[in-house]
């Protein structure tokens, strides 16, 4: 009787081992087959995946890098200074100081002072025509020519500079105190200059050059810069109250 259910026994695990390597082989025979496209289907859609995702770091920083690099602020200016526009406009601020040299306002060892200078167009022709020391502030920085400053607070002395230019104050917000602070900046003797936005201002040009404290009109003047009609105010720095020297 134990011999019997031994050997039933012995069947039993026979036949259930035998169920066991056929659906393995059977799970073999169907994964190679169906494996077998796969591989390449895998080589082909899951590398790319698999390189996405071991790389999915690498291109977000050389992005990052790569945009960096578009922003470069040399690589900007660079951009910008190739552009015709560029040119054109600086060739517009240099018809323009041409005027202030043969005013007598403007030489090539004036130091003068940009605001609401932009990019610098008007820092580039003055350079270009020999003056060296030109000091060009915006709100934003714009390197190499234009340094951040705010035009209503100049980060600079009294009076050291012969010649205070400007074309930003149509846009400022507190235009006496945009001028006061230019004009505190020029010495005496020296010159403010205001290209004023469009021929008919909202304040007229009398406005303008009333807002100055201690400094007379020489001249008034509609121009055109870089196609845009200007009015240029042209102001002479009288002030003589011996403090401030
Ligand atoms: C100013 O400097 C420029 C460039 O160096 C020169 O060509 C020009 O003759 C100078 N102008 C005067 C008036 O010295
Ligand atoms: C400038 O142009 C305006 C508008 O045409 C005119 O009213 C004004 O008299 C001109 N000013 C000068 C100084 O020519
Ligand atoms: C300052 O200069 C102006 C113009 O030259 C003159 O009218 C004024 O009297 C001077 N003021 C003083 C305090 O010297």
């Amino acid at each position: 009787m134990d011999w019997h259910i031994e050997r039933l026994l012995n069947r039993i695990s026979f036949f259930l081992a035998t169920v066991a390597t056929l659906s393995l082989l059977h799970l073999f025979f169907r994964s190679s087959l169906s494996c077998a496209p796969s591989p390449l289907h895998r080589r082909t859609q899951s590398q790319p995946q698999a390189l996405t995702l071991t790389l999915s770091p690498f291109p977000r920083s050389s992005c990052d890098a790569a945009s960096r690099d578009v922003v470069t602020p040399e690589k900007r200016f660079q951009k910008l200074r190739s552009t015709r526009a560029f040119s054109r406009r600086v060739q517009s601020f240099s018809s323009l100081f041409l005027s202030l040299r043969s005013l007598g306002l403007l030489s090539n060892a004036s130091h003068v002072l940009c605001v609401s200078a932009g990019a610098g167009h008007e820092v580039s022709a003055l350079q270009e025509s020999g003056v060296a020391d030109v000091t060009g502030v915006e709100v934003v920085d714009f390197p190499p020519l234009v340094k951040r400053a705010d035009p209503h607070n100049l980060p600079f002395f009294d009076g050291v500079f012969d010649l205070g230019f400007s074309t930003g104050f149509a846009a400022a917000l507190f235009p006496s105190r945009f001028v006061a602070e230019i004009e505190r900046t020029v010495r005496r003797g020296g010159a403010t200059v205001l290209a004023v936005d469009g021929w008919s201002t909202k304040v007229g040009v009398e406005g303008v050059y009333k807002l100055f404290q201690r400094s007379s009109l020489l001249e008034v003047r509609n121009f055109t810069l870089d196609g845009s009609p200007m009015t240029l105010v042209v102001m002479r720095n009288h002030h003589n109250s011996s403090e401030n020297y």
